[in-house]
């Protein structure tokens, strides 16, 4: 018998004589004189009927069981499905203690309670859903990139230096170095932190490459229990050299999101329309992104202080912008996509190109904002020019560890800019997910670590 896949053979446009399936079961209805059995393998959202002579049932053939059926592919009656199984045998392979399984036949379990069973979720259709499209979407990045002349690099998981300059960071060490005394060397001779940004070693990459990006797991130890933010996540970082505006990068993140959209809509249809059908909340209707609005970070403290509502971190030029001011502008702009541009120097990280505006003095730094979520993307102009970045870094007592940074910037430096985007946020914004628990696999927060 030729091995099929549920979805191959849910897609087939002949009916074939020898076919095996197999899968698990998710639902099982005997009748008087029929077996009807659903059978999902992953590969869709949709299962494969089997319909069976009732002698073929058995007393471990229940839902969550693994199944292994052979028999014939028929075109079925029924207007909403192509092809069903007639079945000849049905093996049980692995038989599901129902009493005990968390999960239920034929329920449409709330995420919240699915979340407790991190080895168990991805059998409910909600997950299955998000792990396919995040599949998709992870190639479709890597596409994007690759097609338009972006070479990838795997920037490291462990650094000595922390990007971001905002003290979440991971420290790691051997686990025997843990037991013995303090003071002694570390594994590394410096000490080590998880990665909470891959920019810095992208911007060595894009002195050669000229367009470089990478995609890869970033750690951040914030004590938030948000529902934005993760210890563990993904993020899509890029990298150009020989780039002059802020413009430039704000376009890149536009067609990042637009070509990575469209590839993930047609490629799982029925995935994607499961989460705006019963997931998103109901008056959810700007998955995506028709128009954009463009205001600078001085405009929209302007706008957060004239607005009628009352904040409970008020508005102040030099302040960062709370949650709550970010769904604020986002309102303002009419439910829009909000690029906020140059923000003042000493809110952002020393590698942010001086504006040498004043006296409200800024840097050239873009983050992007989205309906329901707040920052999905941020990014910026860098530092180029060697005495700027050399009496920042001495003012922050960082000249010596970043010497290799200022090197870049002795040997052959050119305008250069990049940005990053958290890939759960994306896809909480195109599916509509509350919570970024639910749009990574096994997730990592303050107090959890599951598995
Ligand atoms: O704005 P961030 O901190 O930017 C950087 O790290 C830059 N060095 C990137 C670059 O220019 N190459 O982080 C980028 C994005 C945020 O906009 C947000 O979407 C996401 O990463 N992010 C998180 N996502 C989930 N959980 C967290 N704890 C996150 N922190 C940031
Ligand atoms: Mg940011």
């Amino acid at each position: 018998a030729v091995r099929l896949r549920v979805r191959e053979a849910l897609g087939a446009r002949e009916p074939a004589d020898a076919v095996r399936v197999q899968g698990w079961v998710r639902s099982v209805r005997s009748q008087k004189d029929v077996l009807f059995l659903h059978i999902n393998d992953g590969s869709s959202l949709e299962h494969l009927q089997v319909v069976a002579d009732p002698s073929l049932e058995n007393r471990d053939l229940t839902f969550g069981s693994a199944v292994e059926v052979q028999g014939k592919l028929v075109k079925s009656p029924h207007r909403m499905q192509n092809m069903e199984l007639q079945a000849e045998t049905i093996r049980v392979v692995g038989p599901c203690d129902i009493w005990s399984f968390p999960l239920k036949m034929k329920e449409r379990h709330p995420l919240e309670y699915v979340r407790q069973f991190p080895h168990l979720r991805c059998r409910n259709n909600t997950l299955g859903s998000l792990l396919r499209i995040r599949s998709e979407a992870t190639a479709a990045i890597h596409s994007f990139f690759q097609d338009n002349g972006y070479v990838h690099i795997h920037t490291p998981i462990i650094t000595s230096n922390d990007c971001e300059g905002a003290g979440e960071l991971f420290q790691i060490g051997a686990s025997n170095e843990v037991r013995e005394s303090a003071g002694k060397t570390h594994f590394f001779n410096v000490p080590a932190f998880l990665t909470v940004s891959g920019q810095l070693h992208l911007e060595v990459m894009a002195g050669a490459f000229t367009h470089v990006f990478t995609f890869g797991p970033t750690f951040r130890a914030e004590n938030s229990q948000s529902r934005r933010h993760l210890a563990e996540f993904y993020m899509v970082e890029a990298e150009l050299s020989f780039t002059e505006s802020l413009q430039d990068i704000m376009q890149v993140m536009e067609d990042l999101f637009k070509t990575v959209t469209s590839t993930v809509l047609s490629k799982c249809p029925h995935d994607v329309e499961l989460f705006h059908k019963y997931v998103a909340p109901a008056q959810k209707t700007f998955f995506f992104y028709y128009s954009s609005c463009r205001i600078s970070y001085s405009e929209a403290v302007e706008i957060l202080k004239q607005a009628s509502q009352t904040f409970t971190f008020k508005p102040e030029w030099g302040c960062d912008l709370q949650t709550e001011h970010e769904k604020y502008l986002v309102k303002h702009c009419g439910e829009v996509p909000v690029f906020v541009i140059n923000y003042p120097y000493d809110l952002k990280p020393f590698y942010m190109r001086d504006n040498e505006d004043g006296p409200q003095h800024t840097v050239a730094a873009v983050d992007l904002l989205v309906p329901g979520i707040g920052e999905l993307c941020g990014g910026s102009l860098r530092e180029e020019r060697l005495p700027f970045l050399e009496s920042r870094l001495q003012r922050l007592g960082l000249a010596d560890a970043y010497q290799w940074y200022l090197d870049l910037r002795k040997f052959g430096s050119v305008p250069h800019g990049g940005f990053g985007m958290g890939f759960e946020r994306y896809l909480q914004y195109i599916l509509g997910v509350d919570n970024i628990k639910d749009v990574i696999p096994f997730p990592r927060f303050s107090h959890s670590c599951l598995l």
